[in-house]
């Protein structure tokens, strides 16, 4: 089976094609720590046989966050937590990526500051979230450095990638939806514009992430809002972004409130058109939900890698089973050889 077929890319030696998409736990409490719970979510999936692990949302800044019960990554002291988990995960045989994130807009956490949430203009997400303050060049040096320093911090807790989360209406992404973006600097109006922040992120980031480790970029490929990003744009952002990266996982939405008709699949041809059109290697994602569907992307050449969320929150153990139910070769954790081998 393709889904068993080994990947390479980089310092990347996948063992199979299943990914872990990152997802909030919503568990750091308020300090940004990796808990107890965090070390069992993770390390059961790397023992159920995925591949490559790219761990939930990490703010690189405190209002950086979703909520205030997001991980953190803005303190040294970040590392030794986040250190565990890549451990314990490696000794199960998966590698580890970190999503770095700043939320921008749609940052929930509670900064004691009016002025504590950023965003390239000042223009809220919907009535749910807070106006932000219209970020500053100044923020925005604060902003790349916080990534920078993230990656560095990531890089020291032993993560084999870090994923620059430029999706879903987060900070990155904003920059490039003139939804949200109506800047009249150089950051704002033309794609070239809109692209510049997050572009200048990604150059200052590769020169202190190790050159060996891979870079993964999450992109939205549609806002599905008229006068939103489209596929044709982010097709050039993924142009103009390619020398930094190295695998880009297509997701879309999350700027706005919009109609999306979900199905089965439906991220993927978007997955398919980027890596086509860019001839760089792919994750898709988004509701993906059995073995049929993986085998039919792989073996059409439409994605090089499938992430599989809720499937893999329902069931941690999806790659050893599949593997199990097809007969497959496969390498099972000795620790359960009389469950998965053929010993009666
Ligand atoms: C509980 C939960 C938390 C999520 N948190 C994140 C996140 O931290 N970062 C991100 O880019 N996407 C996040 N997502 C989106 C997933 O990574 C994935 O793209 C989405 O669930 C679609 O894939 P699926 O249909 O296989 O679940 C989250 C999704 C869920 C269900």
């Amino acid at each position: 089976m393709h889904t068993f077929e080994p990947f390479e890319l980089k310092n990347l030696k996948l063992k199979n094609r299943i990914v872990m998409p990152p997802m909030c736990l919503f568990t750091a409490e308020t300090d940004g720590y990796v808990k107890d719970r965090h070390l069992v979510h993770y390390s059961s999936r790397a023992i159920g046989g995925t591949s490559l692990i790219i761990m939930e949302a990490t703010g690189v800044m405190p209002n950086g966050r979703i909520t205030d019960n997001c991980l953190g990554i803005w303190d040294n002291a970040h590392v030794a937590g986040l250190k565990r988990i890549v451990d314990a995960c490696h000794s199960e045989g998966a590698l580890m990526a970190l999503q770095l994130n700043h939320a921008g807009r749609k940052s929930e956490a509670e900064g004691e500051k009016q002025d504590y949430t950023i965003s390239p203009s000042a223009c809220a997400s919907d009535e749910i979230y807070r106006t932000p303050r219209e970020m500053t060049h100044e923020d925005m040096a604060e902003v790349k450095q916080a990534f920078c320093d993230g990656a560095k911090r990531a890089d020291a807790a032993g993560f084999d990638a870090i994923e620059i989360h430029g999706a879903h209406g987060y900070l990155l992404s904003t920059f490039l939806s003139p939804i949200s973006n109506k800047r009249q600097d150089e950051y704002g109006g033309n794609l070239q514009n809109r692209a510049r922040f997050l572009l200048e992120v990604l150059e200052a980031v590769r020169e202190v992430w190790p050159q060996e480790k891979a870079l993964l970029l999450r992109l939205s490929a549609s806002d599905y809002l008229p006068g939103g990003t489209n596929l044709a744009e982010t097709v050039e952002v993924v142009s103009m972004a390619k020398k930094y990266v190295d695998l880009f996982h297509i997701s879309s939405g999350g700027i706005a409130e919009a109609k999306i008709e979900v199905h089965p699949g439906y991220q993927v041809p978007f997955a398919e058109t980027i890596k086509k059109e860019c001839d760089v290697p792919v994750i898709a994602v988004g509701l993906i939900r059995n073995r049929e569907m993986v085998e039919e992307i792989l073996a059409n050449g439409r994605a090089d890698l499938v992430a599989l969320g809720r499937e893999l929150l329902r069931n941690p153990y999806w790659v050893a089973n599949t593997a199990w139910e097809t007969n497959s070769h496969y390498e099972y954790p000795d620790i359960y050889e009389r469950a998965f081998g053929r010993r009666y």
